[in-house]
C-alpha cells in the first residue's frame, strides 16, 4: 500500500499477520500505457479521494485481477455503473484505487481485489489434523498443501477421524468471522449412522439435544440413505462446539461410524477429492464476505 493512500484512509481496518503488499503493484500500474481510457475520460466533478488514490491501481485492471474478466469486460461492467468502491458507484474508467484497502464491488458483491490472499478449500482426508505443524509428527494440514506457502488461517477444526471440508486463508478478518459463532455460518455433515433410524430423529434434533455443555440443535435434518441396519444422514447446524455432531447423534442413540462436512455456509465439498485443495472462484469468496457481513 503507497503511503499516499494509507494517509487518505487512515482508519480502514488492516488484518493482523497478513503479507505487506508491495508498493511494485501501484508504481508499476502507473506507466500503464496499454489502457485504451485516458485520465480524462471521466467528468472532473466525480474525481474525489475515493478514486484519485495518489500511486493507485486502475479500476478495471484490479478487477481483472481479480479474475472478473477482461479488462474490457470490466471497463463495460465500470461504465454500467455495476462497479462500486467504498459503498460508492463509480462509472470513470480513470478511476485508480488502493485495492489494499478499498472495498470493491460488482453487483453487490464484494471482490478479492488484494491479490496476495489466497482462499482455498480442502477435502481433509481421516488421520489428518486440522493444524499447520504437530509436535508427535502426525499428519497435519501443512502437508496437503504443496507448493503454497503462504501463512493460511484455518476456518474452525474437525476432528483427526473426520473428513471434508475445511476452509484455509490469508485473509484474517474473514476468517476470524467464519469461526466466530456471533455469525452463525451453518456448517453442513453427512454422517454414517447406527441404525435404523426413526422418523422422529430430525425433529428431536432440532427441538435439541442436552448434552453436558448445554443444549445443542441441529437447524436442517434429513436422511439421505436408509441401509439396514445403518443410515446415511445430513445435519446442518451453525454450532462450532467440540465433538459436537458425534455427541447429539450419540444421544440421541445413534452413534456416528463416519463423519464428512459437505458444506461451509455457501461453499461445498463438491468433487473435490480427499486431499486435494482448490482455490475458491472470486464468487465463492464474495459469498462469504456477504454470509458474514463484509
Ligand atoms: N462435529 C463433530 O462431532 N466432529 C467434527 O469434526 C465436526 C463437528
Amino acid at each position: 500500500m503507497s503511503q499516499g493512500a494509507r494517509d487518505r484512509h487512515p482508519r480502514r481496518h488492516q488484518p493482523a499477520a497478513q503479507p505487506e503488499a508491495g508498493l511494485h503493484q501501484a508504481g508499476s500500474d502507473i506507466d500503464d500505457l496499454d489502457d485504451e481510457w485516458g485520465d480524462e475520460a471521466g467528468p472532473p466533478a466525480q474525481r474525489d479521494s475515493l478514486t484519485d488514490v495518489p500511486g493507485g491501481v486502475r479500476l478495471q485492471k484490479v478487477l481483472a485481477a481479480a479474475g472478473i474478466g477482461s479488462r474490457r469486460h470490466c471497463e463495460e461492467l465500470i461504465g454500467a455503473g455495476r462497479v462500486e468502491v467504498d459503498g460508492e458507484v463509480v462509472r470513470r474508467y480513470g478511476a485508480r484505487v488502493d485495492p489494499q484497502s478499498q472495498v470493491i464491488r460488482v453487483d453487490g458483491r464484494r471482490i478479492p481485489a488484494r491479490e496476495d490472499l489466497v482462499y482455498l478449500a480442502l477435502n481433509k482426508p481421516a488421520g489428518v489434523l486440522t493444524t499447520m505443524s504437530d509436535s508427535r509428527g502426525r499428519p497435519t494440514m501443512a502437508d496437503l498443501l504443496g507448493d503454497i506457502t503462504e501463512r493460511l488461517f484455518h476456518v474452525g477444526r474437525l476432528d483427526y477421524d473426520t473428513e471434508g471440508l475445511m476452509l484455509l486463508m490469508n485473509d484474517g478478518e474473514l476468517a476470524h468471522r467464519l469461526a466466530h459463532p456471533r455469525f452463525g455460518v451453518p456448517k453442513t455433515y453427512l454422517a454414517e449412522v447406527s441404525g435404523p433410524v426413526p422418523r422422529d430423529l430430525g425433529r428431536e434434533l432440532i427441538s435439541g439435544i442436552t448434552l453436558e455443555d448445554g443444549v445443542a440443535s441441529a437447524d436442517k435434518f434429513r436422511v439421505v440413505e436408509r441401509l439396514g441396519n445403518r443410515a446415511l444422514v445430513e445435519v446442518t447446524l451453525h454450532e462450532g462446539r467440540k465433538h459436537v455432531v458425534k455427541r447429539m447423534l450419540a444421544a440421541a442413540g445413534h452413534p456416528v461410524n463416519r463423519l464428512v462436512r459437505t458444506h461451509v455456509g455457501p461453499i461445498s465439498l463438491g468433487s473435490l477429492r480427499p486431499g486435494s485443495t482448490r482455490r475458491l472462484s472470486v464468487k465463492e469468496v464474495g459469498d462469504l464476505y456477504a454470509a458474514v457481513g463484509m
